[in-house]
């Protein structure tokens, strides 16, 4: 079939349903939800079968539904409806929730159900949610209701009975720091986790609240911030103490607690980790390390998967310290919902809004990158693993690809490229890693292309080495084991030898250094040059920007030549 995908972004849950749409033999093509006019636009150049609407923020307009059969993804059950959804769900404790396939009437979520797919919840902030529970199961149900809807004999049916839920608003997600426990605060933040957080004061500043973490041990007056570890602050609760890892300051971009309360949190005691091994009892940890035989897994849960100068420089040291353990397989674990996106956008536009340079962070955040990147590519002592069990985007995938081996877990997006981010060249190493993966022609069509690669695709084409199962517990447990076969291999000293060896004639061949620098040269002219795309799409991309057009790779029914087949 000819399906539109309308969507208000191209967000990691559009890629899939494209990649799998596509997997199937459906022609795809995408327009943002920008204005009706564009929409009616749309359907009028690509004439589709049928619309599927991952993620929109708006409903579609009558001149299009009327006309095409539209698919809207809920993220809700059957009868649920309403646009805050996985709010309501997580801030009241649902034990199951799910996702409805309807197709779009004059009333929201109110049409027909074409599919349906329900999951156990998990106590996690929504964004996780969304990244996990949601997508699978948002996938298998827009699969079967496109394959339904493909068929002539499925009808349709309303739900029994239904239930309007309004937009949650600020009145409901309030914390009250008097009254409230630190799971109630746990929750509700999570509720409101990547958007819109929850308002909120610190420091005697209105502010919004994200990425809640809890604490066990510390204690102290209800509401009062009571100490600080790395980018986080900790609040005390009437029966323990949150942490809270982002804030947004008035109108300003979400940004780490203690870069927006940066003198602020001079103020609170520092309550340091001893070292990087995982705490016994949960806590604010971004980067934590555990051992099993002779396996060691370094995590490093940065919020979205972005990275900074001062994380890229911590993990550094980690992975220094790790380095030397007794182990023989390091695996590179990320974090549950994101591997790595690259360097981190948000701090870097910080820089310009303290009459800092942006140009300065940016550059100062791909040397730590790169830094780290070279640290992984010379290791030694061990062979090395991504795991990655979540999405990786841009930089985040060559720091992956700096491994000996990448997993991936099924479900996982890979983007590899970094041309979105207002044409930015890349560094990371790629100019190294990718082409001796791919080829170099494929290398460079997946920097020009800009198309997102499913866990499975990515093996297909040698960009990563495994994809394991979907299920994030399967997932880490399979490569537990994997790692654990590796240590145990008889070939082991051997593999390693070729490693080293192989290392050794690249290096002849053209030093790691020499990669670096022409990558940075092109990435000097991207900062400091005077075409300015990417700081006008980090600008765009970290205000979230309404977007004002569909990029013509991804919307193929405005490509010149197109034609209906
Ligand atoms: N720096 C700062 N924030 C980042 C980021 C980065 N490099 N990459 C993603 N984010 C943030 C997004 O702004 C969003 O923030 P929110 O919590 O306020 O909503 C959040 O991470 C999730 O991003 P989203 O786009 O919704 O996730 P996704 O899984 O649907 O899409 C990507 C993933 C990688 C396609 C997309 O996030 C992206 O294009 N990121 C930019 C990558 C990049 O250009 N990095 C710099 C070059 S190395």
């Amino acid at each position: 079939m000819r399906i539109l995908l309308l969507t208000h972004a191209f967000n990691s849950l559009t890629q899939r349903l494209s990649a799998e749409l596509q997997l199937r033999g459906h022609e795809i093509s995408i327009e943002f939800d920008i204005a009706d006019s564009v929409t009616e636009e749309a359907v009028t150049l690509f004439r589709p079968e049928i619309i599927v609407a991952p993620y929109l923020r708006r409903a579609i307009p009558e001149s299009v539904w009327s006309q095409y059969r539209c698919l809207i993804v809920h993220p809700g059950v059957v009868g649920d409806r309403g646009p805050s959804a996985l709010d309501w769900a997580i801030q009241e404790g649902a034990s199951e929730w799910g996702v409805t396939v309807l197709q779009a009437e004059s009333e929201m979520d109110a049409g027909p159900v074409w599919a349906s797919a329900n999951f156990p919840m998990r106590a996690v902030k929504k964004s996780s949610l969304y990244r996990h529970e949601v997508t699978k199961a948002a996938t298998s149900a827009v699969l079967l209701a496109v394959e339904r809807a493909a068929g002539q004999d499925f009808q349709p049916q309303r739900p029994c009975s239904s239930q309007w839920r309004p937009l949650m608003r600020q009145a409901e997600r309030r914390i009250d720091w008097q009254l409230d426990g630190s799971a109630t605060v746990l929750r509700k933040m999570g509720a409101a986790d990547g958007f819109p957080g929850v308002a909120d004061h610190l420091f005697g500043q209105d502010c919004h609240l994200f990425d809640a973490w809890p604490e066990s041990e510390r204690r102290g007056s209800p509401g009062t911030v009571i100490g600080r570890r790395a980018t986080a602050l900790l609040r005390a609760t009437t029966d323990g103490a949150v942490w809270i890892g982002h804030v947004k300051l008035g109108h300003s971009i979400k940004l780490p607690a203690t870069l927006a309360f940066q003198d602020e949190s001079l103020t609170v005691p520092e309550l340091p980790l001893a070292g990087w091994w995982r705490a016994a009892a949960p806590t604010w940890q971004d980067i934590a390390y555990d051992e099993t035989g002779v396996v060691g897994f370094l995590h490093f849960e940065f919020y979205n998967g972005a990275m900074s100068t001062a994380q890229c420089e911590r993990l550094r040291e980690a992975l220094a310290w790790a380095k030397q353990r007794p182990v023989r397989i390091l695996v590179l674990m990320g974090g549950a919902d994101f591997w790595s996106n690259g360097i981190h956008l948000n701090v870097i536009e910080a820089a310009s809004l303290n009459n800092g340079s942006a140009a300065d962070e940016s550059w100062r955040n791909i040397n730590a990158m790169n830094d780290l990147a070279r640290d992984v590519i010379n290791t030694q002592q061990q062979l090395t693993v991504a795991a990655l069990g979540g999405n990786t985007g841009a930089g985040g995938c060559f720091l992956a690809r700096a491994a000996d081996l990448v997993w991936a877990r099924d479900g996982v997006m890979l983007n590899p490229h970094y041309k979105n981010m207002g044409n930015l060249y890349g560094s990371e190493y790629w100019t190294y890693l990718l082409p001796r993966r791919v080829g170099e022609d494929a290398a460079l069509a997946i920097m020009r292309d800009r198309q997102p690669l499913t866990a499975q695709r990515a093996v297909e084409i040698g960009f990563t080495d495994a994809c394991l199962s979907e299920d994030s517990g399967v997932f880490r447990a399979e490569v537990a084991q994997r790692a654990a076969d590796l240590a145990s291999d008889p070939h082991f000293e051997a593999r390693l030898g070729e490693k080293l060896a192989a290392r050794t004639r690249d290096e002849a061949v053209k030093p790691l250094s020499a990669y670096r620098e022409e990558e940075l040269m092109h990435m000097r002219r991207n900062f400091y040059g005077f075409d300015p795309s990417y700081h006008i799409a980090r600008h765009h991309f970290v205000r979230k920007s309404p977007l004002s057009w569909t990029p013509r790779h991804l919307a193929r029914h405005r490509d010149l030549g197109w034609r209906i087949p």
